[in-house]
C-alpha cells in the first residue's frame, strides 16, 4: 500500500507517519515546509503538484489544517475565514484532488476533532469547521467513484498538547496511540462515510 500523510511533522500526523512507516514500505510524509514533499492544502495547485509527484497512491491521511482560537465576542468575519480556508476548504480541496488521482478502492481520511459536538471556550470557529467537515464527509462519501472511501477521524484533545488531567470540551485528553488506532481502522477497513470519534 502506498500512503501519503499530510501534516507529517505535527502532533497527530507525526505519530501516524512514524507508526505506518513501520508497517508499510511506501509511506510519504508531506507538509508546507517539507523539502521532499511540500504541500499547502489551502492551495489547490500545490495539492495537484504533489499528487502528480506521487502517482498511484492507495491512501491519503490528512492531519493538517487550522482555525482561529478566540471567544465568540472577539471573532470577526476574517477570523472565521482562516478556518474555512485552511481546515475546511483545505480538506475539501484535498478530497477533490485525491478522488481523481487515488487508485481504485483508495482511501481518504480527514481530521476534525471533539469540538464538532462539544463546547470549549474560545473554540467556536473550530467547532464551525469541524461540523461542516462531518456533514461534507457524510454526503460526499456517497458520490465517490471507483470504490474510493472517505472517512474522518474526530479525536479528543491529545495528551501532551493539552494537560492530561484537565478536561477539554468535557473530556479528558486521550493518548496519541488511541487516536492512531482509529486512523489505522479508517485506513484498513472497508468502511466509508464514517465519523470515527475518539474521546
Ligand atoms: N493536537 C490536538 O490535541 C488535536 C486534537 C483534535 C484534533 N486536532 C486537529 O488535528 C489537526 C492536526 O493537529 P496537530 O495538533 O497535529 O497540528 P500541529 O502539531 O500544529 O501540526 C500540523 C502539521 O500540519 C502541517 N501543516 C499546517 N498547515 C498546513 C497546510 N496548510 N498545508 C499542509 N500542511 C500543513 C504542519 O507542518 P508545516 O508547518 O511545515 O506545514 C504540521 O506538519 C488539526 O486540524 C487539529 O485541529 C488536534
Amino acid at each position: 500500500m502506498k500512503i501519503l500523510i499530510i501534516g507529517s511533522t505535527g502532533t497527530i500526523g507525526g505519530k501516524i507517519y512514524e507508526s505506518l512507516k513501520k508497517e508499510y514500505p511506501e509511506v510519504y510524509g508531506a507538509h508546507r515546509t517539507s523539502t521532499s514533499y511540500p504541500i499547502d492544502i489551502t492551495d489547490n495547485s500545490s495539492i495537484e503538484n504533489l499528487f502528480k509527484k506521487l502517482p498511484k497512491l492507495d491512501a491519503v491521511i490528512n492531519a493538517a489544517g487550522t482555525a482561529t482560537w478566540k471567544p465568540l465576542s472577539e471573532l470577526t468575519e476574517k477570523d472565521y475565514y482562516v478556518g474555512i480556508q485552511s481546515k475546511l476548504m483545505g480538506q475539501v480541496n484535498l478530497v477533490n484532488v485525491a478522488k481523481k488521482h487515488l487508485n481504485n478502492q483508495g482511501s481518504i481520511t480527514l481530521t476534525t476533532g471533539i469540538l464538532a459536538e462539544h463546547y470549549e471556550p474560545k473554540a467556536v470557529a473550530l467547532s464551525l469547521v469541524n461540523g461542516a467537515i462531518h456533514s461534507f464527509v457524510n454526503a460526499a462519501s456517497n458520490e465517490l467513484e471507483r470504490g474510493i472511501r472517505l472517512n474522518v477521524v474526530a479525536p479528543g484533545a491529545i495528551a501532551g498538547d493539552f494537560p492530561k488531567n484537565q478536561k477539554f470540551a468535557g473530556y479528558y485528553p486521550i493518548d496519541i496511540q488511541e487516536a492512531i488506532k482509529v486512523y489505522k481502522e479508517a485506513l484498513t477497513s472497508n468502511i466509508t462515510g464514517q465519523i470515527f470519534k475518539k474521546y
